[in-house]
C-alpha cells in the first residue's frame, strides 16, 4: 500500500492531518515531561505540575483524535462541526490563560498554538459550504 493512500484528499484534511500527528507527538511528550507545558504556560511558575502536564497531553491526545476523525470524514457535518469546536475550545482555553489567568505570555510557546487554532477555525469556518453538503448547526 501507497503513503498517499493513508493521505486524505484536499488541502484542509491534510492540514488537519499534520494539527493531529503534531498534536499527538506533544500529546505524549506533555505526558512524560511537564518542560513542554512549561514552555506554552510560560508565566505559570509553581501551577506547573506532573499532573497539569499529563492533563495538557490528554486534551492534546483527545484533539489529536478528534481532527484525524475530521480529517479522514471531512464530509461529515459531525466531525467536521467537533473539530471547529476543539480549535474554539483551544482558542479561549489559550486566550484566557494568557490575559484573564496570566499563566501565559504572548511569546513563543504561545504564539504558535494560537496561530494554528485561530486560522483552522477560520479556514474550516470559510470552507465549511464546500466540504459539508448541509446547513452549519449553529449558524
Ligand atoms: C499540544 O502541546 C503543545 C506543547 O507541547 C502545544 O504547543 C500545542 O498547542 C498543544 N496542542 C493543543 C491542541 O492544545
Amino acid at each position: 500500500m501507497s503513503v498517499s493512500a493513508w493521505i486524505p484528499d484536499g488541502l484542509l484534511p491534510r492540514w488537519l492531518l499534520v494539527v493531529a500527528a503534531m498534536a499527538s507527538l506533544n500529546g505524549a511528550t506533555n505526558f512524560f515531561n511537564s518542560r513542554a507545558s512549561a514552555k506554552v504556560y510560560s508565566a505559570a511558575g509553581g501551577q506547573i505540575t506532573p499532573l497539569s502536564a499529563r492533563l495538557f497531553g490528554v486534551w492534546n491526545i483527545t484533539s489529536a483524535i478528534i481532527r484525524a476523525y475530521a480529517a479522514y470524514n471531512i464530509n461529515d457535518k459531525v466531525a467536521y462541526e467537533l473539530c471547529m469546536w476543539s480549535f474554539v475550545i483551544a482558542l479561549v482555553h489559550f486566550v484566557s490563560e494568557t490575559f484573564v489567568y496570566k499563566t501565559a505570555k504572548m511569546g513563543p510557546g504561545m504564539i504558535s498554538p494560537l496561530i494554528v487554532a485561530s486560522s483552522s477555525f477560520t479556514a474550516m469556518y470559510l470552507q465549511y459550504g464546500s466540504y459539508v453538503n448541509k446547513p452549519l448547526s449553529w449558524s
